[in-house]
């Protein structure tokens, strides 16, 4: 989706609470591995719950010019798959839009699928690096072939025999663990990864869930993961737990409003993704988890946020895989916490749908908060009252769209931001939802 006309947006202080009980769309992660698992599979996959935002359709656009069959039926979506190494050559270009994890993913898989192809993204993403997984994925046999800096537009050809892998990754990284171990599953023999610290193991868990044989052992302060090639993946249902990220925006909202009670039922709680609600609590927020259980093999469970007065926080550089995507708007709840944040260790956000770490600063700052950057650390001096007024820049990130929109619910003066169109990749029906609760947002 580039930019045609941006859609400006201005968010106000609500003049009462936000309150009431919500769902929020489906998880952006496993609605990608969940079309893309499905593909592969032999038999037919349903999936309830899906996201069907701009993201997770462009990895459902990409699955059909690969071969599979993949329709919508009342609100489940039904994949057909080709079975492992049937997927066949695309007629065109494939576009991801906005999506790292879905170019990085199909990267992976496309790798060892003896196939021409070429993958291409939005302004947003073709600054992305790609390196990161075109480095492990020569072993495999594949060739590529890609702009300067490993940018896209790529052109991949996959490997004729392929082999399996054995990488130990540089940096905490899903997308790059999960482009290994899909590049595995066509690869004979052992793939194995081992990561430094653990990220979100969604692949693994849904790899299992397809019949495959992944063992997971620790190793260090991370982890050591074994893939067996080949195997006979077989489709099966997949019911998408709600996006903790997404969940992250209202709730914040309900933090940071005098009186508000907001509820978010069906939220995924995987623990590699709950790094923000444990900081939450550290900041002093009241925070509920009821209705804890187990659905479709991964932990989700009802989150209320109470109006809390917020305490300053520093969060470990170790915590960041678990709560890689929010930072923008912990950032927002700093800058509302009485004291000095310290965000550590955020290199990372650097090479999201932005560069989220100046881009945060700089929505921050813009608004009347004191922020630094040292390093790849964050710090925010929140005193409470935040003044507000400033234009905040999005650039093409839905992320922090939400979170220049959730400041403004706090500010003494309005926020505006510059586009609100971005916030359809992760977060389709954000402002109406938003506005249902009590929030005051509206097109500007
Ligand atoms: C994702 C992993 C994270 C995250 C992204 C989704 C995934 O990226 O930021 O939104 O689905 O694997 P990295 O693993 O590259 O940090």
């Amino acid at each position: 989706m580039d930019q045609l006309s941006p859609r400006p947006h201005l968010s106000h202080r609500p003049t009462s609470p936000l309150s009431g009980r919500t769902t929020v769309p489906g998880d952006k992660s496993i609605s990608h591995r969940a079309l893309m698992f499905g593909a592969l599979a032999v038999g037919q996959t349903r999936i309830s719950g899906l996201l069907e935002g701009e993201d997770v359709l462009r990895t459902a656009t990409a699955m059909r010019a690969l071969g599979a069959e993949i329709r919508r039926e009342g609100t489940d979506w039904l994949v057909s798959g080709r079975g492992l190494g049937g997927l066949t050559e695309p007629a065109d270009v494939l576009d991801m839009g906005n999506s790292g994890t879905a170019a990085r993913l199909l990267t992976g898989i496309l790798s060892t699928h003896e196939l021409y192809a070429v993958i291409t993204g939005d302004a947003s993403l073709r600054k992305r690096p790609m390196g990161r997984v075109i480095e492990p994925l020569h072993a495999t046999g594949a060739q590529f072939f890609a702009r300067a800096g490993n940018r896209l537009p790529l052109t991949i050809l996959g490997a004729r025999d392929p082999m399996p892998l054995t990488y130990r990754l540089p940096v905490a990284s899903a997308q790059v663990k999960s482009a290994v171990l899909l590049a595995g599953l066509n690869a004979p023999g052992y793939t194995e990864v081992e990561e430094p610290e653990p990220t979100r193991d969604h692949s693994e868990n849904m790899l299992r869930h397809f019949g495959a044989e992944v063992q997971v052992t620790e190793a260090g302060m991370g982890r050591h993961i074994r893939l067996k090639g080949q195997p006979e993946l077989r489709a099966a249902d997949v019911a998408v737990p709600g996006d903790p990220s997404s969940a992250a925006f209202p709730l914040a909202a309900a933090l940071l409003v005098p009186g508000s009670a907001v509820t978010v039922a069906n939220v995924g709680l995987n623990p590699l993704r709950t790094g923000l609600f444990l900081t939450l609590r550290e900041m002093g927020a009241k925070l509920e988890v009821t209705a804890q259980r187990l659905a479709g093999g991964e932990a989700v469970g009802d989150l209320t946020a109470f109006y809390s007065e917020l305490r300053a926080v520093d969060v470990p550089p170790a915590r960041a895989p678990s709560m890689i995507d929010e930072y923008p708007v912990l950032a927002v709840l700093c800058a509302a916490a009485r004291g000095t944040s310290r965000l550590r260790g955020l290199s990372e956000l650097r090479v999201k749908e932005s560069d989220r770490l100046s881009a945060t600063a700089a929505m921050l700052r813009v608004n009347g908060v004191n922020v630094e950057i040292e390093g790849d650390d964050l710090i925010i001096h929140g005193n409470g009252a935040i003044p507000g007024g400033g234009l905040v820049e999005t650039h093409m990130d839905h992320r922090l769209a939400m979170s220049g929109l959730v400041l403004g619910q706090t500010t003494k003066l309005p926020v505006r931001i510059d586009d609100a169109s971005f916030i359809e990749t992760s977060f389709p029906g954000f402002l109406k939802l938003m506005c249902r609760l009590g929030a005051e947002m509206t097109a500007a």
